[in-house]
């Protein structure tokens, strides 16, 4: 029996070659929904709207049986039956009729709780929420084990942008090496504003926060503690290493001037908020290959010709390299209602097929792996100083870095009146290298200012 159902002809007929479900018998999977604010309500309007259609292509009807919210007086929409709201999330969580838990509340408590209870029931957990898989995604993980039942956290990393499924599966035998993502629109919002309107960063936050692209409070965002919490989340899957949020080492935009983006693209670079995990082969004592990683988000310079450098305004990509794979990006919208309920609505249709089939996808996991700190972690960078314009302080300033063994790649000078900029890029060195060439920098009488310095990734 084939269970489409619908006219002929057009996106119809092309429709009916997939729809066949595996068991031509309509099973009903009841989903309890933690929170119905920006993610959960766009998840109640897309069931609404596309139920029918995945019941044809799945043979899963989904449907919701409670959704739990902090306020029963709250208005939303009358899409919405009042029947299913209730306050009382720990009752959705135990009821024996609901199948699978959708958690899109946010924050550690109460959802780290509910989940925990959820999968001590043993029921599959769909969540959003990056800030507590950064923080307690190895006790999840480990009663998801416990459970033998899902746990699903796609939306969590980059929103509508798969990329934890193929992070997990797709590229689950390749040897991936780096995984960078532009993965804060906030913040690729406003440093696009910048860089194509010569706005300040000031100015830029302004419009950020009236176009609702950024938080009243934007210390989240612009500080780099959201990309932080994406980054541990992709490292963790990515090299099956246990990362929390606490081992991200980050810096923020909030230092970037208009005149560094201007120097920035004078030199073919775009100045671009990063999180990058990444993978160090090292030799143990025996000589075995071991590894480390490393955990980083800061705002970094992007050669033009780099994948990342185009993604412009509030879009998000992930670039991820691989020996065997190559280089593969990832790019989409990495926040919103419908973009992030989206990821969830794939993971609630995987999670109930698995249901079904009483299976479920393990959390990938390992030994855990040393995080290198960021003073042993490698780049070349971009630094930018204000000196006295006389003879022999080239010399001098060249010594600093000589004394640290950090060589110059490129070298400019700018003529500010008495004084001038000099612009620097380096090969690469270590982190503990230069800050200490800067520190040294810092104290030559003949440096009246020391800019921002920025890494730079080709
Ligand atoms: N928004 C995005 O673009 C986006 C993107 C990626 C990931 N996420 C993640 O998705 C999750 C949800 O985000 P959101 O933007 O949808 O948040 P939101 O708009 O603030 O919605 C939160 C919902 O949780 C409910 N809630 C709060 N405390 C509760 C409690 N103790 N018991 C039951 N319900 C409770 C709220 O109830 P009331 O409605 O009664 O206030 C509201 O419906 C977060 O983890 C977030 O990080 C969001």
């Amino acid at each position: 029996m084939n269970s489409f159902r619908g006219g002929t002809g057009g996106r119809d007929s092309l429709r009916q070659v997939s729809t066949e479900p595996a068991d031509a018998q309509v099973r009903t999977i009841r989903v309890g929904l933690l929170g119905c604010g920006t993610v959960g309500g766009a998840l109640v309007e897309m069931l609404g709207e596309r139920g029918d259609d995945i019941e044809a292509r799945t043979g899963i009807r989904l449907e919701i049986g409670a959704i739990a919210v902090r306020s029963a007086s709250k208005n939303r929409g009358s899409g919405l039956s009042g029947d299913l709201l209730t306050t009382d999330a720990r009752a959705v969580v135990a009821d024996p009729d609901i199948d699978v838990i959708v958690e899109v509340i946010g924050g550690i408590e109460p959802a780290r709780e509910l989940i925990l209870a959820a999968l001590a029931n043993r029921k599959p957990v769909i969540t959003a929420n990056k800030e507590l898989l950064a923080n307690c995604g190895q006790e999840l993980a480990d009663a998801a084990a416990a459970a033998r039942t899902d746990l699903l956290f796609e939306a969590a990393a980059a929103a509508a942008i798969p990329i934890i499924r193929p992070l997990r599966e797709s590229l689950l035998g390749e040897d991936v090496s780096r995984v960078m993502g532009i993965v804060n629109g906030t913040t690729n919002y406003i440093l696009t504003q910048m860089t194509e309107l010569g706005a300040d960063y000031a100015d830029a936050l302004t419009e950020a926060q009236n176009l609702g692209y950024a938080e009243r409070d934007p210390t989240a965002d612009v500080e780099g503690y959201d990309a932080g919490a994406k980054a541990a989340i992709m490292a963790s899957i990515a090299f099956g290493a246990k990362v929390a949020a606490g081992d991200v080492y980050h810096e923020g935009i909030s230092n970037i001037s208009a005149a560094d983006i201007a120097f920035a693209n004078r030199l073919g670079y775009q100045i671009k908020l990063l999180a990058i995990a990444e993978r160090f082969e090292t030799e143990s004592g025996s000589g075995a290959s071991e590894y480390e990683i490393g955990v980083r988000v800061h705002p970094a310079m992007v050669a033009n010709e780099h994948p990342l450098a185009s993604v412009r305004g509030s879009f998000n990509a992930v670039f991820v390299e691989g020996a065997d794979a190559g280089e593969l990006m990832f790019y989409g919208r990495g926040a919103g209602g419908r973009p992030t309920a989206s990821a969830v609505l794939g993971d609630l249709i995987d999670a109930a097929g698995n249901k079904i089939r009483e299976t479920y996808h393990p959390v990938p996991g390992g030994p855990a792996v040393p995080i290198r700190p960021i003073d042993d972690q490698s780049s070349a960078y971009y630094l930018n100083l204000e000196v006295a314009d006389a003879p022999g302080v080239l010399a001098e300033v060249a010594g600093v870095f000589g004394a640290h063994e950090v060589s110059i790649r490129s070298m400019e000078q700018e003529g500010l009146g008495d004084e001038a900029r000099l612009v620097f890029v380096t090969h690469e060195a270590t982190e503990r290298d230069i800050q200490s060439t800067l520190a040294d920098l810092a104290a030559l009488d003949a440096v009246h200012g020391v800019g921002t310095m920025l890494r730079v990734i080709s």
